[in-house]
């Protein structure tokens, strides 16, 4: 027998020696880390196909702040309609005394907290389905989501898959100040871009 059929008959070292080489050369990458990077792919060109050329994202973005109320004009469940960060039609938005605390929520009870008012499943207009005993926006005339408004917007019910965009808020003595979107308008590539 040969030096090099021996070679050929041998078992592999078990002392990892083999692989140590081959990691110089490739990195590891587990099953599951190439099926995520594969899904990753197919996503990005999926989306390039829908929007030739452009990428969709899912942002938050900060934009010049904007008055918006007053705590004291302000009544516990009667929501206050509002543009921004644009004067368009997806970009309609209520402020709401929730009457509870909630997530992002400004005021001395914690419970001042804004909303698109577009749904983000397929664009229907929330605007007047705010209910004010579970402080929650909906259900959307369309397929039926429900966004708990105490949680940032969540889906509760229905089809949607993302939550209602929050606006941010912040006070300065009694005056009420929108200062960012905390997630992808409905109907926009990007927040940045201004559709007026
Ligand atoms: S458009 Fe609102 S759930 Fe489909």
């Amino acid at each position: 027998m040969t030096d090099d059929t021996r070679a050929q008959d041998s078992p592999p070292p078990d002392d990892g020696s083999m692989y140590e080489e081959k990691k110089g050369f490739l990195p590891c990458v587990s099953r599951r880390q190439f099926l995520f990077m594969g899904a990753v792919a197919v996503s990005l060109v999926a989306l390039e196909r829908v929007i030739p050329g452009r990428i969709l994202y899912a942002q938050a973005a900060d934009f010049d702040r904007q008055r918006i109320g007053s705590l004291r004009d302000l009544e516990v469940g009667v929501p206050v309609a509002f543009n921004y960060p644009y004067e368009h039609p997806n970009a309609l938005n209520n402020l709401i005394k929730l009457g509870a605390p909630g997530g992002g929520g400004i005021g001395p009870d914690n419970d001042v907290v804004a909303f698109n008012t577009i749904c983000p499943h397929m664009g229907f207009p929330l605007s007047g389905t705010y209910k004010p005993d579970h402080q929650v926006m909906g259900p959307c005339g369309w397929h039926l989501s429900t966004y708990d408004l105490t949680h940032h917007g969540i889906v509760i019910s229905g089809h949607a898959t993302q939550g209602l965009p929050q606006i941010t808020l912040e006070m300065d003595g009694d005056d009420i100040y929108a200062t960012g979107v905390q997630a992808l308008l409905f109907g926009f590539a990007d927040n940045d871009e201004d559709p007026t």
